[in-house]
């Protein structure tokens, strides 16, 4: 299968390239930086939402599932984008997010059936929204409570209703007939939940993965990952046939088998909040091991921008990492160049506080970035090595090491990795095939055994040196 060993890379529509000038990216924009992509070596990109969207949750509150929004342009800028990728050799995945609409998308009007409405005096139940609330919200038309997992204009659709799964396969039949080649699915673990809307019990010590602090007073058992999401993943594979199904399903590792007996690949969200710390890194690893399809991705969309996360320091080291273990990986676009969080607009746009993990990509070092003639829609990002342009011709920028890491992930094996002993407690090292990977993740330089190195994370021409500098990754060829 062709994802086996391909690099994804997320683009941000809005963020990625203008072509109209009115500061928001959009698909013509896109598909004139897909070379740029390719040089990258990736296979594939997947796009966030371009939907028609009211944006309170920029893109992932849909008003119509079969449209595409008109500030991003027209189904031909689609299948001119389409075209253009295919001319590169690269794939196009696109978002689906089945689990809710907008709430201004004309089902919530016409099909209440289609939502979880309850016509009860108190909300009828004690379950808290991912951004912070009541999962329950007054509805608008006078017909009770409704539920909505994130915010309150995302009103959950009912995957126990068969009008509403019958609805969803045509979505995606829809996208794939286009010639799409799969679907990032949105939001998995919160498909389905509780038929009896039972209570969530309160949480004893720390959630596994990180959750917005309200959120995390519960422990989820019944507000979602309901026992029977077989049933809702089987639809959508039925609908979605051999193509690619990729689920963002935000449980630790050992959760997603479910998922992956309908789905070829889901991220793991255990290595992405992993500590930056070789014992912590190996944890997530090993608890990957026993399950094949899980995806890699260090950074995206929702979450602090891999300098604020991980470190600077170790920013590089993350993407030897990301880019050394076996499977698919995903990059978020601007993290090859190094990019942090922010800088803030004047005004703050997603009220979950995420604008600093958004902006525009600089491209070059000019008004607008090279993203857009015009007002850009959040301040471009920026990088301490620079715009694209300029690390482009630096041999030791981030931007050219995520090349040769991208093109050392294609000679890897598709699977397998052993773990190496290594003496120090913070340096992470496996084997992949003929090649050895050793990260030293601690503070003081670490003795290196011999072997021929491939990549460095280091600055500077590649060497053969007996140790490994603080904060420094190789991969050696050992066969
Ligand atoms: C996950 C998406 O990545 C995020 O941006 C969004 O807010 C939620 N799902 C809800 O759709």
């Amino acid at each position: 299968m062709w994802w086996e060993r391909a690099v994804v890379y997320q683009i941000y529509p809005r963020s990625f390239q203008d072509a109209d000038g009115d500061g928001l990216g959009d698909l013509r924009g896109a598909a004139r930086r897909l070379d740029y992509v390719a040089s990258l070596g990736a296979q594939a990109v997947w796009l966030s939402p371009f939907y028609p969207s009211s944006d309170y949750d920029f893109g992932y509150d849909v008003d119509d599932f079969c449209a595409i929004d008109p500030r991003f342009g027209t189904f031909d800028d689609l299948d001119a984008l389409l075209a253009e990728a295919r001319r590169l050799g690269l794939r196009v995945l696109m978002d689906l997010v089945p689990c809710h609409t907008s709430i201004d998308h004309r089902w919530f009007r016409e099909r209440p059936d289609f939502y979880v409405i309850r016509d009860t005096p108190e909300p009828p139940n004690n379950w808290r929204a991912a951004f912070g609330g009541s999962t329950w919200s007054r509805d608008p038309y006078g017909r009770g409570w409704y539920l909505h997992s994130f915010y309150p204009e995302q009103p959950d659709l009912d995957w126990r209703n068969p009008e509403v799964v019958a609805a969803m396969q045509d979505v995606v039949r829809f996208w794939l007939d286009r010639g799409v080649d799969g679907l990032r699915l949105d939001a998995l673990d919160r498909l389905m939940k509780d038929p009896e809307l039972r209570d969530d019990p309160p949480r004893h010590g720390p959630p596994p993965l990180p959750l917005h602090p309200e959120h995390a007073t519960l422990d989820h058992v019944h507000s979602r990952n309901a026992p029977d999401i077989g049933t809702g993943l089987a639809a959508l594979r039925a609908a979605a046939g051999d193509r690619l199904l990729v689920g963002e399903v935000y449980l630790p590792n050992a959760e997603l088998g479910p998922y992956l007996r309908h789905l070829d690949l889901a991220f793991s969200f255990e290595l992405y909040h992993a500590r930056f710390h070789a014992e912590a890194i190996r944890a997530a690893l090993a608890s990957a091991a026993d399950t094949p399809g899980v995806a890699w991705v260090l950074s995206n969309h929702d979450f602090r921008r891999l300098p604020n996360r991980v470190g600077p320091a170790n920013v590089r080291l993350a993407a030897l990492l990301l880019l050394t273990l076996p499977g698919c990986a995903f990059v978020y676009q601007g993290d090859e160049l190094g990019v942090s969080d922010g800088p803030e607009g004047p005004l703050p746009r997603d009220r979950h506080g995420r604008d600093g993990f958004r902006n525009p990509m600089p491209w070059e070092n000019r008004s607008g970035a090279g993203f857009t003639t015009g007002k850009p829609w959040l301040p471009p990002a920026t990088a301490p090595g620079g715009s694209a342009a300029v690390q482009g011709g630096d041999p030791g920028s981030m931007l050219n090491l995520y090349r040769r890491l991208i093109a050392l992930h294609g000679e890897l094996p598709t699977s397998g990795l052993e773990f190496v002993d290594h003496s120090e407690p913070n340096v992470l090292a496996y084997r992949r095939g003929e090649h050895v990977v050793v990260l030293n993740l601690g503070d003081a330089p670490v003795p290196l055994r011999a072997g021929e190195i491939v990549v460095s994370t280091a600055h500077g021409p590649p060497t053969e040196p007996k140790t490994l500098s603080p904060h420094t990754g190789v991969d050696i060829r050992t066969g």
